[in-house]
């Protein structure tokens, strides 16, 4: 039988990004971006050749998945991860992206997931243009659009993705995906993006974690704007 899994329903979806989290103490961060608000968990899996790095894993979403019921995300920056989502899956991830730069047919694997009944995400680089995904929006649930290289924290956010971003706004309409951009995102960038209708946000190095403020208050700053 197929678990139907909840609409997220707010303002701005907000994600904290795992990787940039304190590994020292997990389960508190956990907790306390769940109390401070979090709408999805966002983590970010590197296979060192999709991207010239190696991050989370199966095993880091396995610990999530223990102290949070709120929805968790597997952004898969992997070769060919058809073959692979199952794994995660498996590690209690209840939204996978997927690259259409890193396999030759996303549309299966798009379909894959809704059979699975997990959210379908589609993730894109800063240079992979609409024309290039457009066959597959029709199938996804949740389109993270990269204003970074994919690969480290910490970056600065691409100016010039925002013309695409307000393009896929437009697309909308048409299909009903939720927009949420991922890199370099700065409360100014929060301020400016969701008045043009992205719908949420990735919070990682730019915004969130190793400031002097607590999650409660910056989560709250964010909601506020
Ligand atoms: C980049 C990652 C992001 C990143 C976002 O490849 O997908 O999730 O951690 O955080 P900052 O704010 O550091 O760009
Ligand atoms: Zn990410």
């Amino acid at each position: 039988m197929l678990q139907l899994l909840p609409e997220v329903v707010v303002d701005k979806i907000l994600c904290p990004s795992m990787m940039c989290a304190d590994y020292g103490s997990l389960k508190d961060s956990v907790m306390e971006l769940e109390k401070a608000g979090t709408d999805i968990f966002h983590c970010d899996i590197m296979d060192g050749c999709f991207v010239p790095n190696i991050t989370m894993g199966i095993l880091d979403i396995k610990a999530i998945r223990k102290y949070t019921n709120k929805l968790i995300d597997a952004h898969l920056m992997i070769e060919n991860p058809l073959n692979k989502v199952d794994m995660f899956i498996k590690a209690g991830a209840d939204l996978i992206y997927v690259h259409p730069e890193a396999e030759d047919h996303t549309k299966e694997t798009l379909n894959y997931l809704k059979s699975k009944g997990k959210l379908a995400g589609l993730a894109i680089n800063p240079e992979t243009t609409v024309e290039m995904i457009y066959e597959m929006l029709e199938l996804v649930d949740y389109l993270l659009v990269m204003s970074v290289n994919p690969g480290f924290a910490g970056q600065s956010y691409l100016e010039f993705v925002t013309g695409k971003i307000k393009a896929l706004i437009a697309l909308k309409d048409k299909f009903p995906y939720k927009i949420i951009v991922d890199g370099g995102i700065t409360l100014m960038k929060i301020r400016e993006l969701s008045d043009l209708g992205v719908d949420g946000f990735i919070l990682g190095t730019s915004v969130l974690f190793e400031k002097e403020k607590s999650y409660l208050e910056i989560m709250k700053e964010i909601r506020g704007l």
